[in-house]
């Protein structure tokens, strides 16, 4: 089986994103742009991932500690996409099979995507196979030229273009798999002849295609996959598209979204059948929520809460790091954090954890069957048996229910 590798660039210093942060730490939908494509890559099959980064390294390493399939590869000064490529050298030099290169600011990735790319370069036997797009608007990206039989002829980056390449809407979307031999002979061989004085990735295929090997092009990416986040703006509107995509997959597995356009759920997020969110919903981190809930409106859900079947979240209701069992009802201005609900508890209007003691995070246990009536606030840490019914506008403490327990013991 042919040995494949990838190579993905994260490196650039980004000035056009503004930022103190490498540019592939960015999130969309809740997830690092760089985990997108590392899925990707994994999911198309590959042994080993060689992450090309400079700008904000610890960083970067820190926020994927732990995944061992990455190199890391260090590219001190960023001369181009060519030269972040021939950093990886020393580990790639005597690799002999495929080399996917990628850029780490493309998480709209799909590995459908690359596996078709794979696909081809096999069939066709080529030094070199990459995917491009066509879009309606082209500006920003590498533009593909080919000759009068559709044969790729080498891409020019749009600051090189003339007027008449400017409007070619074919681009590049950097999706490419090398030869892993011909690809270091040719970047090597790259010279910075453009107005940026960089060493491009895309002037190794005009080398490639000069040495006589065969390049071949298929048009593959769809529009809304090729994008590259360079700006704010586009990390906005990478936003927009992952959004869609994560809600028309939940709303095939079965999730009703009333109102997709004002609704936001987080990749990680998990939601089972026949639960239905309601407008101006907010699901960030890693949520769970079982079958047939309702959430919604202006609900807001974070990280670790996990909702069990046929739960009732409503408006101005905030989750954080709380299971809820099955049939809990909490309709009306609720905060619950740190808690473990037991099942069918219903949360009157206005309640809460006070989870906070100005130190320390405390966590709140509430049994099965209990009835917490409106505006009560439970100060954790803080244990409510099964059963226990607290009255509207309690405040209550552990030492309020111990004292109440042992006068009850009294009796
Ligand atoms: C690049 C392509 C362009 C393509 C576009 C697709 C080149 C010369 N141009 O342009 O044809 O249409 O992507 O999105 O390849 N990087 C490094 N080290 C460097 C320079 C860049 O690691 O020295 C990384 C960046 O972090 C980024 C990626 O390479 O993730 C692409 O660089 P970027 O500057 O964003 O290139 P574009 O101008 O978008
Ligand atoms: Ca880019």
């Amino acid at each position: 089986m042919t040995k494949r590798v990838a190579i993905v660039l994260a490196a650039g210093v980004s000035r056009r994103m503004n930022t103190q942060m490498a540019k592939v730490l960015h999130e969309v939908c809740g997830r690092p742009m760089l985990a997108y494509v590392l899925d990707a890559c994994r999911e198309a099959g590959v042994d080993k991932i060689y992450v090309v980064v400079g700008y904000g390294i610890e960083r970067v390493q820190e926020g994927f500690a732990g995944a061992e399939d990455v190199v890391w590869v260090q590219q001190d000064e960023q001369r181009g996409t060519a030269h972040a490529v021939l950093c990886c050298k020393e580990h790639l030099k005597d690799f002999e099979g495929e080399t996917l290169v990628l850029c780490g600011d493309g998480p709209l990735i799909r590995a459908k995507t690359l596996k078709t790319l794979i696909e081809k370069h096999k069939a066709g036997q080529s030094a070199v196979t990459l995917a491009t797009a066509i879009l309606d608007d082209p500006t920003g990206y590498g533009r593909i030229i080919r000759d009068a039989y559709g044969n790729i002829q080498g891409i020019v980056e749009e600051t090189d273009c003339t007027s008449e390449q400017r409007g070619i809407c074919e681009v590049n979307p950097s999706y490419y798999l090398f030869n892993n031999r011909i690809l270091f002979e040719a970047v090597e061989k790259v010279k910075p002849d453009n107005v940026k004085k960089e060493y491009y990735l895309t002037d190794a295929l005009s080398v490639i295609i000069a040495t006589g090997h065969k390049v071949v092009a298929i048009t593959a990416v769809r529009p809304e996959e090729a994008m590259g986040v360079n700006s704010r703006v586009e990390l906005a509107e990478a936003n927009k598209i992952m959004q869609r995509r994560i809600q028309r997959e939940l709303m095939s597995n079965g999730v009703t979204i009333v109102d997709p356009e004002n609704t936001w759920i987080d990749i990680r997020a998990e939601i089972g059948q026949d639960t239905v969110i309601e407008p101006f919903t907010y699901i960030h981190g890693v949520v769970k929520i079982g079958r047939g809930c309702r959430v919604g409106p202006f609900a807001y859900l974070r990280d670790g809460t996990v909702l069990e079947d046929d739960v009732v979240l409503g408006v101005f209701t905030e989750v954080k790091n709380s299971t809820l069992g099955k049939s809990v009802r909490a309709r009306h201005h609720s905060y619950i954090g740190d808690a473990a609900v037991g099942q069918n508890v219903n949360i009157g209007a206005g309640s809460i954890t006070a989870n906070f003691d100005g130190e320390k995070v405390n966590r709140t246990t509430i049994g099965d069957n209990c009835y917490i009536g409106s505006g009560a606030v439970l100060i954790a840490p803080l244990e409510i048996q099964d059963g226990s019914h607290i009255g509207a506008g309690k405040v209550v403490s552990q030492e309020d229910i111990n004292r109440f327990r042992k006068g009850r013991r009294a009796q």
